[in-house]
Formats: structure tokens, C-alpha cells, sequence
């Protein structure tokens, strides 16, 4: 017996058309639904690319249709036949095949199926952990499956430009050293070296220094990273980069390149022309108008520093938080038809996620301002504050008066939340923008000390160098961000190509030279043998593909992602070893609790 029960394969289902009638094709794939209409048997086939009717014909071929008895859902069968045209009345515009059909004369069943945990449906009503525990049943749904398929597009649209510019491609290792990203690590125990541990890789960062120090001129790898954090919809504790190294370039020079990059990708997979130049924006500005060194731009609503117009009112909330060097901003919520009392007074909760105590509102009316803080305000104020927001009768401003950081983080997601709630985000556009100029260190309140904004390897931006003494927390980076509709897709720097500086940078984080070389000592050294300025960035490329995809989640676009406990619900990972396995490797397992 020859081919797959005596049958061959000519074309996949979803490829049918009009043009085949006539012509006898053999399809394989899976039933979809199996209906009894009239004496005929329909079978809905389905394949990776889509789905065929297949009529079975108890006069025409008895056979044929005498087998069809035995077929369920999602049975694994074979069909050969004619396909021909549907009678007019039975015609489906809606589906790529629904002009056809194909009248079976031969039938196999290649593979029964038990009844399924839910139906292959989009619309079933089914719990994600049952869906994710039969992954490899859920991804027989179509618009995960097409989602599987874009990303297959979008990572070749990505090897075939960066080919064309002359990127090679080079692995580099997982069982690695820490690479200081920001994340815990994740670690695997050496058995041959007991109470020795690799960290994966939160990135390739150092490797591709290394690449460049060894002169490959233009690396890029699309690689795994793993990361021990706290997850969320556009988090995944293993995820997929676009890393990207090269050397002799400047901050414009792999901005441009990277533009390019993305401009592709979105044109090849989902055919959209992103407008060009992206647009740039500094981190202060960004912090400034939105809030976040993230922002969503496809909508207007800025966050505007009415600190100075109300220092002197007779609010207190207002006047006191100014007094002790805070802020008060506020955005205008355009109406009339903007936030109704309920919505109003559901503000505080949501605002106090963000650490922010409350949020005040004011609406303007033809008689003046509605809203509790309108008596504590002069005319004069009032209308100096609609000027600056450009508020016009009907519309609402939303005040917040904190601590700087609170006030841009809370008031930032507010205008997200707001904008989603009035429905002000236009769904068809994607709006990148470039954040540049960051600051190169932040305070970090949990650690009491200065860490980088970005990773230490960051070059500062060169007239700022100076300050690296006198004024730490000023010194401007040469580090880049690349937004697209609120979410950060990617991000990259010149990177430090002396070990002098880059000792200076480790100090001021307070890295000390023992822990420096521990840790970093090979690129310390590398750094001496003729290292070539350098810098790169590296795209999170799942959420590249959540966005392309217009998808609500990044498990949406893996195929095997983990859930919000970085646990693999299909495999059940991670879980338990045996206690000779631990041996091997000198661990002893101490649960919560014991000692
Ligand atoms: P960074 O840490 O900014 O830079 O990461 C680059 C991009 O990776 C994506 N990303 C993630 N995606 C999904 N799940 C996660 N847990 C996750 N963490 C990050 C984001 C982010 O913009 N080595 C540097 C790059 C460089 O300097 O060249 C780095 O890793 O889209």
C-alpha cells in the first residue's frame, strides 16, 4: 500500500476553489462537524489552512457515504472525490471554499478522536486552564492557529531584512552566566560542578557585546530570554527577542535601521504602511504630556502641570503638595458625552492603585464650574486652568495633586483608562514613537541606592559624562525605547566601549570592583583588546506579534505559553524531581516553613 492508507494528499482544504471543479483532489485533515441533511451526509474538513465541505452521496457513491456512519468529531480521515460546484442556494460568501464542494467517493478514517474536553469553536465557553491543559486541541482553532502562522511570517519577514542589511545570524549560550536586566534569574544546578549554578539568559546583552568585540560587525539572533517576574498580559517569563548588535553605527544610525526593520515586518504580514519617520520624543517630554516613558499617542488627552497656577489658591489639597515640591496636573476629558457621577466616583479606587490618594474633578457648564472644588478657586484661576487644559463647556478635568511620580503614574494610567472606557482609542492605528534621552540612573527606593534605568552597560550621553561625580541622577543616556500604541516593543542603547567609564558607571550603582569582576570581569577585559564602539537593541518579538495580530494577550500568540504562575498547565512544569536527582546534584529541598 502506497501513501497514507492508499491515499495521497493533492491540496489542503482551505485552498479549494472554483477553479478545481472538475478536477478529482484527495484532502486530509480533520471533521469539523458532521451533518445529516436530506439523505446526504456533510462532513466540514478542516486543515491548517482552513475548511472544505465534503457532500457524501448515498446514491452516487453508496460506499462512501455507508462509511460516514462511523465518523465523529475530530476524526482524522482522508477523502477523494470531484470537486463541483454548490447549488446557488446552498453558496456561503462568508468562507474562502463556500462556492464549492467536494463529492466524496472514497473516505478513511486515518485516526478516531475521544470526545472532546470543549468543541474547536471561537465562541465555546471554555476556561482557560482547560483550554491551555489541551493546548495542542485549542490550537486546532482557527484564529490561534493563524496567529501561530503570523508569527512564522513576521520571524521570516525579520531573517529576510536583516539578512538583506547584512546582519549574520549567531546563537549564543543558554546555560550562561547572570546577565543584569532587572529580573531574577532563573537557575539550573550544575551536577558536575555541585553548588554551581547557571542563570538563563534575561538576555544575550553581554554575548553580543562580545560579538561585536570579536568583530562581526552586525549580529542578530531571534532568541529566547528568560526572566523570573511578575507576570501579566504582555509578560511571559520566557520570551522572544529580535536582538540586535552592531558596531561603528550611531543612536540615529540603528534607530534608522530598526525603523526599517519594523516597517517591514508590519508591511509584510499584515500589509500596513507605518508612517515615516517614526516619531520622537523625549523621556521628559514623554513624562511631561503622559506621564509614562511609554505612551499611548494614538489619542490626544494630555496631562498639563497646573502646579504654578494654583500654589497660591486657597486649596489646600492643591496649595499644601505644591508648598512641599509635589505637583498637580490634570487632563481634560473632551465632552459632552464624557463621565457620568457614577464613573466619576469610581476614579479614586482605580487611581489608587497607583499610590495616588484621590483625584478631583471639576466640569464646566455655562454657569461656571460644577464640582467641589470650584467655591475654593478664583475666577481668575478657574480661568486660567481651562485655558491651559483648552477645556470648553461640557468637558470635565480630572486633578491630581501628589508626589511627582505619583501624580505622572497615576494620572497616566487614568488617561489610558478613561480613553478605553469612552471608547477614544482608534482600533486600526498603530502609532510608534521613539523615547530617547532617558535619564542613565534612577533611585530605586527598594534598594535605596542609584541602578540603571536601562542595564549598566548603557553609554551616557558624551557631554554629560562629566556629571558622572557631581550629579549622578542628571546624566542623560544614549539609551532608546521604541513605543507602539502604549506598549513598549523594544529597547537599545550605545553601549560603554572603555573599561575605565564602564568602571565609573559600576561604581556609582554601587557595584564595587570585587563584585565587578566577579561578575562581569570577562567583558571588563574584553573591553581592553581594541573594543569597537558599539550598540544595538533588541524587540520583544511576542509582543511584536500581539500587536500585529491585534491580540489581548501574548498566549495568544505562543504556542505553548505559561500561565499568570509562570506554570505550564499542558505539562504540568515545573514540578517535583526525584530525590537520586537532587543527589547528583547536592540539593536538598527545604519546604516552606521547615528549617
Ligand atoms: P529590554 O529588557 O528592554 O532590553 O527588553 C527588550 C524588549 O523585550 C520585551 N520584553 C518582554 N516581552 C515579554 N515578556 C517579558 N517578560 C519581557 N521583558 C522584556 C520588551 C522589551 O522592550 N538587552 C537589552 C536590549 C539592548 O540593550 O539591546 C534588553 O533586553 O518588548
Amino acid at each position: 500500500m502506497k501513501g497514507i492508507s492508499g491515499f495521497y494528499r493533492t491540496k489542503y482544504c482551505g485552498d479549494v476553489t472554483k477553479h478545481d471543479c472538475g478536477k478529482e483532489v484527495t484532502l486530509m485533515g480533520w471533521v469539523q462537524r458532521r451533518r445529516d441533511l436530506g439523505g446526504l451526509t456533510f462532513i466540514d474538513l478542516r486543515d491548517r489552512t482552513g475548511i472544505c465541505q465534503v457532500v457524501f452521496n448515498p446514491e452516487i457513491h453508496p460506499q462512501a457515504h455507508a462509511s460516514t456512519h462511523k465518523i465523529k468529531a475530530e476524526y482524522c480521515i482522508a477523502v477523494e472525490g470531484e470537486i463541483r460546484l454548490r447549488p446557488k442556494d446552498m453558496r456561503n460568501p462568508g468562507m474562502r471554499t463556500g462556492s464549492v464542494e467536494l463529492l466524496a467517493q472514497r473516505v478513511s478514517i486515518l485516526n478516531e478522536a475521544m470526545t472532546l474536553p470543549f468543541v474547536i469553536s471561537e465562541t465555546a465557553d471554555v476556561s482557560d486552564a482547560l483550554r491551555l491543559k489541551y493546548r495542542y486541541l485549542d490550537l486546532r482553532r482557527p484564529s490561534l492557529k493563524e496567529n501561530i502562522i503570523l508569527r512564522h511570517r513576521a520571524a521570516r519577514s525579520v531573517r529576510q531584512y536583516l539578512d538583506k542589511q547584512g546582519f549574520i545570524d549567531i546563537e549564543t549560550p543558554i546555560l550562561t552566566k547572570s546577565t543584569p536586566e532587572g529580573a531574577r534569574d532563573y537557575l539550573v544546578p550544575s551536577r558536575v560542578s555541585p553548588g554551581q549554578f547557571y542563570a538563563l539568559p534575561q538576555s544575550p546583552q553581554l554575548f553580543k557585546q562580545l560579538l561585536m568585540i570579536a568583530g562581526f560587525d552586525r549580529y542578530y539572533q531571534i532568541v529566547k530570554c528568560f526572566r523570573d517576574e511578575d507576570l501579566r498580559a504582555d509578560r511571559q517569563p520566557e520570551f522572544t527577542q529580535i536582538d540586535i548588535e552592531a558596531s561603528f553605527l550611531s543612536q540615529a544610525q540603528i534607530m534608522d535601521i530598526s525603523e526599517g526593520l519594523i516597517a517591514t515586518m508590519f508591511k509584510d504580514t499584515i500589509g500596513v504602511e507605518l508612517p515615516r519617520p517614526f516619531f520622537k520624543m523625549t523621556y521628559n517630554d514623554a513624562i511631561r504630556d503622559y506621564g509614562v516613558d511609554n505612551p499611548d499617542t494614538r489619542f490626544s488627552m494630555k496631562l498639563h502641570d497646573i502646579s504654578d497656577l494654583v500654589a497660591e489658591s486657597d486649596l489646600e489639597v492643591f496649595s499644601s503638595v505644591v508648598g512641599r515640591g509635589g505637583l498637580v496636573k490634570a487632563i481634560n476629558v473632551k465632552g459632552p458625552d464624557n463621565l457620568k457621577r457614577k464613573d466619576l466616583d469610581s476614579l479614586a479606587s482605580f487611581i489608587s492603585n497607583y499610590g495616588a490618594k484621590g483625584v478631583i474633578w471639576a466640569r464646566a457648564t455655562e454657569k461656571g464650574w460644577q464640582g467641589s472644588i470650584a467655591k475654593f478657586l478664583t475666577h481668575n484661576q478657574i480661568s486660567k486652568i481651562e485655558e491651559r487644559l483648552g477645556m470648553e463647556v461640557g468637558d470635565i478635568a480630572l486633578f491630581v495633586a501628589d508626589k511627582k511620580d505619583v501624580v505622572n503614574a497615576s494620572l497616566g494610567a487614568l488617561r489610558v483608562h478613561i480613553a478605553n472606557k469612552l471608547s477614544l482609542v482608534p482600533k486600526d492605528t498603530y502609532s510608534p514613537v521613539w523615547i530617547s534621552e532617558f535619564p542613565l540612573l534612577e533611585w530605586s527606593e527598594e534598594e535605596q541606592r542609584l541602578v540603571s534605568t536601562h542595564h549598566p552597560f548603557t553609554a551616557p550621553v558624551e557631554e554629560d559624562i562629566s556629571l558622572l561625580v557631581s550629579a549622578p541622577s542628571k546624566i542623560r543616556a544614549q539609551a532608546y525605547d521604541l513605543v507602539i500604541n502604549g506598549q513598549e516593543v523594544g529597547g537599545g542603547s550605545i553601549r560603554i566601549h572603555n573599561k575605565s567609564l564602564q568602571q565609573q558607571v559600576f561604581k556609582v550603582i554601587g557595584i564595587g570592583e570585587e563584585e565587578a569582576k566577579f561578575k562581569f570581569g570577562f567583558l571588563l577585559e574584553a573591553l581592553e583588546y581594541g573594543a569597537p564602539p558599539h550598540g544595538g537593541i533588541a524587540f520583544g518579538f511576542d509582543r511584536l506579534v500581539m500587536l500585529i495580530a491585534k491580540a489581548a494577550s501574548l498566549r495568544d500568540v505562543i504556542a505553548f505559553p505559561k500561565t499568570q504562575k509562570a506554570f505550564c498547565t499542558l505539562t504540568q512544569a515545573p514540578s517535583p524531581v526525584d530525590e537520586t536527582q537532587l543527589a547528583e546534584l547536592g540539593i536538598k529541598v527545604i519546604k516552606k516553613g521547615e528549617d
